[in-house]
């Protein structure tokens, strides 16, 4: 089985992300054969005022081998070093449809928030799932892990590569996604929404947080705003209390939350420890690797194991077509 996932370089990467993703990797890794790519050119779909490609990227590699992603499992790789992927997504282009493009619900959702300060999409924002479908076929990813969110942009690469094959010849597999187990952790400030480092410093705990900025951090998190027992605050805390530590110590609080007797004063300084703890090793590993690694000679690196994938089937595909 082949593998493939991306992230859009967002620096420092939190619990969302962790839960959400990236622990699921670790465990791929050695069931399958994984591509783990930095969507940088994605990134470039939005613009972000305080956004610094270079050092989010590293950030954001760090934080994957400090989780426990190794490169001598798989290959990590930053989309940008891939020219062949862009080369596929301008052959994918012209098999699809705009009508397919504008049903994608979060091309929807962005192009409505963009509406809102009186800005338009570019082109790259509405062709971008045709660059997540380039990025998965080209290594002929059978299967790839994404959140629900994102499902989505999978079935449109499905039908991407079944346009491929019935067009000119079948070299692409229709790839599924591989939905991930762990629950959605929200934000700690907006309990209403996924964490998010759009929402602010206090929103999001990273997983390079000091176990006092953990502490401070879930010392602010909403809890319950109506009577206990009810409210998204006090379920997220209680998710997170589940994700971090033995489901003895959570049960009891989840039996007390049920019944309307949950100490929040009690919960939260537990809580704290209990993340702390479950971090620490991220937190030290990722120390010493800041200081061991270099990300950049790292990338380049593991491109070059990439392209010989990639270029073989952008080959591949285009004596398919007759343009070689
Ligand atoms: N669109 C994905 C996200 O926002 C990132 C991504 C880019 C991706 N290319 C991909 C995910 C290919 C899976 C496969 O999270």
């Amino acid at each position: 089985m082949t593998i493939l996932s991306g992230m859009r370089p967002t620096g420092k990467l939190h619990l969302g992300h962790y839960f959400g993703a990236l622990k699921n990797w670790v465990e791929l890794q050695s069931k399958a054969t994984c591509y783990f790519m930095v969507a940088d050119y994605h990134a470039l779909t939005t613009p972000e005022s305080a956004r610094n490609l270079h050092a989010d990227t590293t950030d954001m590699v760090l934080d994957w081998l400090a989780a426990g992603i190794n490169p001598e499992k798989c290959v990590i790789f930053r989309q940008s070093d891939m020219p062949e992927h862009t080369e596929l997504a301008w052959i994918f282009e012209t098999l699809t449809p705009m009508g397919e493009l504008e049903r994608m619900v979060e091309y929807k959702e962005k192009a409505a928030q963009m509406a809102e300060h009186g800005e338009r999409p570019n082109a790259g924002l509405f062709a971008y799932p045709v660059l997540q479908a380039a990025d998965i076929l080209i290594y002929k990813a059978d299967a790839v892990p994404v959140g629900q969110d994102q499902a989505q942009h999978i079935e449109i690469s499905r039908t991407i590569a079944r346009k491929f094959n019935d067009t000119y010849k079948p070299i692409f597999p229709e790839p599924k996604e591989l939905l991930t187990p762990e629950a959605k952790v929200m934000s700690l400030t907006d309990p209403t929404k996924k964490m998010s480092k759009s929402l602010g410093e206090n929103n999001a705990i990273n997983l390079s947080d000091s176990p006092e900025t953990i502490a401070q951090k879930i010392q602010g998190a909403v809890s319950d705003t109506g009577q206990a027992g009810s409210g998204e605050g006090g379920r997220n805390l209680l998710e997170l209390l589940r994700l971090t530590t033995g489901p003895n110590f959570y049960e009891q609080f989840a039996q007390q939350y049920e019944r309307g007797t949950l100490q929040y004063a009690e919960l939260k300084p537990k809580l704290a420890e209990a993340i702390s703890v479950y971090l620490e090793p991220i937190r030290t590993r990722r120390a010493q690797l800041e200081h061991d690694v270099n990300v950049t000679v790292m990338l380049s690196h593991s491109a070059k194991q990439a392209r010989e994938v990639a270029a073989k089937t952008l080959h591949e595909a285009k004596e398919a077509i007759g343009l070689l």
